[in-house]
């Protein structure tokens, strides 16, 4: 069992990064001082490099009114999130709708400008959810007038861009995102298109969405980094004419280098016709693990739409993460002529974390800014530095990201903790949970309590995860009795008993090769849905014998019936796969969670479907 250490040991911060001549070339060393230190507060160090990042600054900047083809201030940057498009067809990472909606509100939240929430056209399923975040997120309007625009992505025909209008069309600001595929592989393999044939469909493609009413449209020539650079700048030339408001140039494959990119965006500025007219955007892949940087360079090429998702999750190796390339922006304000963007980055870790849930793709360890490993200093001279001061090993604070330090001396929840205290501390967590929810974690949380001394901020993250993040039940546990044989000789018995959403209760017993075999085999026997295991995996919360387990397992269901989903940029129709997790201090029962959370997340699924009207996938392709 691997042990996996969440909750990095950080010291309390009595201090925060200011850096007051941020505009300056030549950055005025500003460190944080802690109490203990401030002996050095009087040294300042004139250096030509950022030191540490100040996350206060930006927010006195303001965001500029939003104007579709237009960015009134040059050194603003808007933050396109594709998280519920491109990343939710990463393999295992499927959504539900509600789901989906709560990871649009976080976005919100978070102040990104434009939400990708799906691919409408896709099915009945993503259809629903993006409409449902259109006209709820899509709607809600803060102090500031601040409200994303809701994009759907569409492929360059009309059934697609129709789709896609339907379901955006409910937001305040709606936006279509349409794409065809530029560069000669793709056109001769994949199109099996002259290149007038692709400019002409692109052309009268936007023209079509711009028909309909939309006046908020974004094209991309797929594969612009492999694309011949005469053709994109007569491409784009040409849907600028016919009404495109951002041109998104997508490095399909993650095969550009950064200056590489850096060119091709300084390229399409210099040489496009009517380029002036609207917004570059970027949308670099991860095969080389060098879309963070290709999105910089595509910054300060003269990009100022960048195209990001929570984590960097997405298609094969990922996209750009959100959170790199906006604290690589801010800390590297001295390099990139001070851009900015709108993000409140306190909002950036509870927003990964809900990410990681949702879709449960599992962050490594070492993954920058949210990583478990990512703000902690394990060796003596790194700790040593520390104390002495932050500065040294340290440029962003964690509580910039919105991650809360603990240590020893911090609030210690234990079985004598009542409602308030815990929460007051999942409050501190970023968590903001209705009555009834912290009801249910109250008592899971005394139950954890009544067996370990001291509850961390790591396994409340784990019940809240196992409590809130999980799909509408259709299922639910009642209890397990097993009847364990360890070794060589013999089976597992497991009895499970479920109760089914009209409140019923059923009973099956299996044998099985070990405790969590005979026990999903006793929840095959109740559900009866047809699934094949493709991955199941256990992690220990905290150290110790005590800690909370959690699980996570991958289901694809195996009936005719199964809900399917078309992937926008290859038209194949694929089963989709469903990721569930668990928690608890038993191991087996923290197997049963994540296997039942994984059923339920189907099984809602496969009801939205069983209503949707049916679109012929041979009418959807280009
Ligand atoms: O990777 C890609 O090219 C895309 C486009 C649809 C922007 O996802």
């Amino acid at each position: 069992m691997a042990t996996v250490i969440r909750n990095p040991l950080l010291i309390p911060s009595t201090s925060h990064h200011h850096n007051p001549n941020r505009n300056s070339s030549s950055v005025l060393l500003a460190l944080r001082f802690p109490q203990t230190s401030l002996r050095h507060s009087s040294l300042q160090f004139k250096s030509r490099f950022a030191v540490s990042c100040c996350a206060s600054e930006p927010s006195l900047r303001r965001r500029p009114p939003y104007v579709p083809n237009r960015i009134a201030d040059p050194s603003y940057v808007r933050i396109f999130d594709t998280t519920l498009r491109d990343g939710e067809q990463s393999p295992g990472a499927s959504m539900t709708s509600k789901e989906k909606l709560d990871v649009a509100r976080q976005l919100a939240k978070l102040g990104v400008d434009i939400i990708e929430a799906g691919f409408p056209a896709a099915s009945k399923d993503d259809f629903e959810a993006v409409k449902a975040i259109a006209s709820e997120v899509g709607n809600a309007v803060d102090d500031d007038g601040y409200v994303p625009v809701i994009c759907g992505l569409s492929r360059c025909n009309e059934n697609d861009i129709r789709r896609a209008w339907e379901a955006v069309k409910y937001a305040k600001r709606p936006r279509i995102h349409t794409f065809i595929a530029t560069s000669a592989i793709h056109m001769e393999y994949k199109l099996r298109m002259s290149k007038e044939k692709v400019i002409d469909t692109a052309r009268s493609m936007v023209k079509f969405a711009r028909s309909l009413g939309c006046e908020d449209v974004e094209f991309s020539p797929e594969d612009a980094g492999r694309s011949d650079r005469e053709f994109l700048y007569e491409i784009l030339g040409e849907v600028i004419k016919a009404g495109a408001t951002t041109l998104n140039i997508p490095d399909t494959v993650g095969i550009n280098l950064p200056s590489e990119f850096g060119r091709l965006i300084a390229d399409i500025k210099a040489n496009t016709p009517g380029i002036e007219n609207v917004v570059i955007s970027t949308h670099c892949q991860n095969d080389l693990g060098l879309s963070t940087a290709n999105t910089i360079e595509g910054a300060r090429a003269g990009a100022r739409q960048l195209e990001v998702t929570i984590n960097g999750i997405g298609e094969r190796a990922g996209n750009a993460s959100l959170e790199e390339v906006v604290m690589a922006l801010r800390c590297g304000a001295h390099v990139t002529g001070n851009l900015y963007t709108g993000i409140n980055t306190k909002h950036i870790f509870l927003t990964s974390k809900m990410v990681e849930e949702y879709t449960g793709l599992q962050l490594q360890p070492h993954k920058a800014l949210v990583g478990a490993n990512a703000f902690a200093h394990e060796s003596g001279i790194h700790q040593d530095g520390m104390l002495k001061h932050k500065g040294t090993y340290e440029i962003i604070a964690p509580e910039d990201i919105g991650l809360e330090r603990t240590n020893e001396a911090g609030i210690v929840l234990g079985k004598l903790s009542g409602r308030h205290a815990l929460r007051k501390r999942l409050e501190e967590l970023g968590y903001e949970l209705k009555d009834d929810q912290v009801q249910s974690l109250f008592w899971r949380f005394k139950a954890v309590a009544e067996q370990k001394k001291r509850v961390t901020d790591a396994d409340l993250r784990a019940l809240v995860s196992d409590e809130v993040f999980q799909a509408e039940p259709v299922w639910k546990l009642g209890d397990i009795q097993m009847q364990v044989t360890c070794g060589t000789l013999g089976l597992s018995t497991s009895t499970v008993k479920l109760l089914s959403s009209d409140g019923r209760t059923h009973v099956a017993c299996s044998v099985g090769t070990g405790p969590v075999d005979s026990a999903y085999k006793a929840i095959d026997l109740i559900v009866k849905e047809p699934v094949t295991l493709l991955e199941y995996s256990m992690n220990a919360v905290t150290e110790g014998i005590d800690a909370i387990a959690t699980t996570r397992v991958l289901i694809r269901a195996d009936s005719e019936t199964t809900t399917t989903t078309t992937r926008a940029l290859t038209g194949e129709t694929v089963l989709r796969t469903f990721s569930g997790t668990g928690a608890g201090m038993d191991v087996v029962v923290s197997s049963v969670k994540a296997y039942i959370a994984a059923l339920n997340k189907m099984l809602g699924f496969k009801e939205t479907d069983s209503s949707a009207e049916k679109i012929p996938i041979s009418s959807l392709k280009i």
